[in-house]
């Protein structure tokens, strides 16, 4: 079983599509294990988005996960890492295929909704960098055998 680390990020949240977008996520069949909702600050914008200090956007990126409140969590399933990429869609809206989140609800880059990891070793960093082990919760669903074989 895979997890992976999202964050609907300040856009999603000021245009009150944070449960139209968990219901996407509900939907497709991954299990939520932890959510929270916060303001992020601005030592673990950095630290979460290290791999892009160098970029030219990095300060505009800080400025944007910061600007206001989020809804960070982890999603579980088999593959989920690569579902959620797949369901986020490419990096840039304008891109971004038709379905995917970023392709129906996004507009540019610099807003552009989502944030996914990108493969196990992210997300095993990330979940550890926005979650406790006490906030993530194991439990069994009900409907389990009718989402997975
Ligand atoms: P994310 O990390 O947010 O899930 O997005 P991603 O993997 O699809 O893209 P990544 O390359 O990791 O970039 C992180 C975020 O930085 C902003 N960005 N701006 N102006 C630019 O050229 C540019 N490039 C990236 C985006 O908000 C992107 O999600
Ligand atoms: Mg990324």
């Amino acid at each position: 079983m895979e997890r992976t680390f999202i964050i609907l990020k300040p856009d999603a949240v000021q245009r009150q599509l944070v449960g139209e977008l968990v219901a996407r996520f509900e939907r497709h069949g991954l299990k939520i294990v932890a959510m929270k909702f916060m303001q992020v600050s601005i030592d673990l914008a950095r630290e979460h988005y290290a791999v892009h200090q160098a970029r030219p956007f990095f300060n505009d990126l800080i400025a944007y996960i910061t600007s206001g409140p989020v809804a960070a969590m982890v999603l579980e399933g088999p593959a989920a890492i690569q579902i959620v990429r797949n369901m986020v869609g490419a990096t840039n809206p304008a891109e971004a295929a038709p379905g995917s989140i970023r392709g129906d609800y996004g507009m540019q880059i610099g807003r552009n909704l989502v944030h996914a990891s990108d493969g196990p070793e992210t997300a095993q960093t990330e979940v550890a960098l926005w979650f406790n082990d006490s906030e993530l919760v194991s439990y069994e669903r009900d409907l389990e055998r009718w989402i997975l074989e």
